[in-house]
């Protein structure tokens, strides 16, 4: 495709959407998120009917990318890119058949809990298009884990292994299940789980769940990855870690999880620092510092970089690593895997840029290996090198 053809798709997504999205006072952002998530479960339940179909395909060709220099083997599963889909938009896995029609390499669902949820009371999703930045306390509202596999089995998704994206599942603690046997929780989650997903993910990360973040302390951690470790058909098994833990925490943390035989991370989750727009005004009145919930976006970029590159001298380079927080370039992209991250992921910056954000970064990342000479993406990831 030329660039004025993409240009005008780019122009499409302004015009429809871009005055919605720089006003933080304009239609709720919830209201937004869930509008477009019902046309992508209509679109990924009829996908094979012809009309949506062919829409389907118009659009894919236009987002997708086909570069073999991108493709990686992690974890037993082959991404054809390195740019995910992070957790949080499709909470109950609606869109979980059309994915990589947008272009993914890989779609992290969830966050799943073992019962329904509601989460905390509306509204709890904001926009701050200034800072390209958002702030949620959504606190993990989903179906549950009993409706999420039908959802799945609804969708006629192909088993792991022959689809067309990897699909991670991403799981939490229901809010009524006592910390003292949250690792139960997680585990029925995973147990049923488990034969639908290419890897899974244990989030201790979320502000929005009371006293999820103490599952970071090494005894809870080393519980509940031997507890899920122990099932027999445990996925490749991730750990998604917070912005806000010291230094000291995080290498323990990782030094815990790697110890217990943790198959990868992933860096960082939505983070209760305000990153100096404390008096931030918010549509409610309050300033930022007053609001309870998580930021994200743009002002986790640099802690993102930290924090993988931390875990990257922590794990001696072993261990894959999934960079997510603040990315909505190709070049925050690329200082992501030169920083340490094999694979990263987009949430925030997908919703602030459009669509053509993956295709843009996928491009951009491409462009970057062939300025450094590199065969492969393997070769960029770690490499430190800048952007050219
Ligand atoms: C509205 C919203 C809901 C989210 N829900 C989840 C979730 O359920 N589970 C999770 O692990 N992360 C969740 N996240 C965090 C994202 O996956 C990601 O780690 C974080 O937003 C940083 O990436 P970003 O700056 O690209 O948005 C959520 C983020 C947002 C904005």
């Amino acid at each position: 495709m030329n660039s004025n053809s993409k240009n005008k798709k780019n122009d499409l997504y302004n015009i429809l959407l871009g005055q919605l999205l720089s006003q933080d006072d304009g239609i709720d952002a919830e209201v937004l998120s869930n509008s477009a998530l019902k046309a992508i479960k209509f679109a990924s339940i009829n996908r094979n009917f012809p009309i949506i179909s062919n829409i389907l395909l118009k659009a894919s060709s236009d987002l997708k990318r086909d570069n073999k220099k991108l493709n990686q083997n992690i974890f037993g599963s082959k991404f054809k890119n390195p740019l995910g889909l992070a957790a949080g938009f499709d909470k109950n896995g609606v869109g979980a058949g059309i994915w990589d029609y947008f272009g993914f390499g890989f779609a992290e669902l969830g966050t799943i809990t073992w019962h329904a949820q509601e989460g905390n009371p509306k509204p709890r999703l904001f926009r701050i298009a200034k800072k390209k930045a958002a702030l949620n306390r959504m606190g993990f509202n989903n179906d549950g884990a009993r409706q999420f596999f039908q959802t799945i089995a609804n969708q006629k998704i192909c088993q792991p292994g022959n689809r067309p994206y990897v699909m991670g599942i991403n799981l939490g603690k229901s809010k009524i299940t006592p910390l003292e046997t949250a690792h139960e929780d997680y585990a029925l989650s995973l147990a049923l789980l488990a034969p639908l997903s290419d890897y899974a993910v244990i989030n201790v990360s979320s502000p929005n769940t009371p006293g999820l973040r103490s599952l970071q302390e090494t005894k809870q951690i080393k519980k509940l990855i031997r507890t899920l470790k122990n099932l027999y058909n445990c996925p490749p098994l991730l750990i998604k870690i917070a912005p806000d833990l010291s230094n000291e925490e995080l290498d323990e943390i990782a030094r815990v999880a790697i110890e217990e035989g943790i198959d990868g991370m992933i860096a960082i989750n939505t983070s209760l620092n305000r990153f100096n727009l404390e008096n931030l005004k918010m549509k409610t009145g309050k300033t930022l510092a007053e609001e309870d919930g998580g930021l994200s976006g743009l002002p986790l970029q640099e802690r993102g970089i930290e924090v993988i590159t931390r875990l990257r001298t922590i794990s001696k380079n072993k261990l894959p690593l999934i960079g997510v927080g603040g990315i909505n370039s190709a070049k925050s992209a690329w200082e992501r895997i030169a920083a340490g991250a094999s694979l990263i992921q987009i949430y925030t910056g997908w919703i602030f840029e459009g669509p053509t954000l993956v295709p843009n970064i996928l491009d951009g990342l491409s462009l970057q290996m062939e300025k450094n000479g590199f065969k492969n993406i393997q070769e960029a990831i770690g490499s430190k090198e800048p952007w050219k």
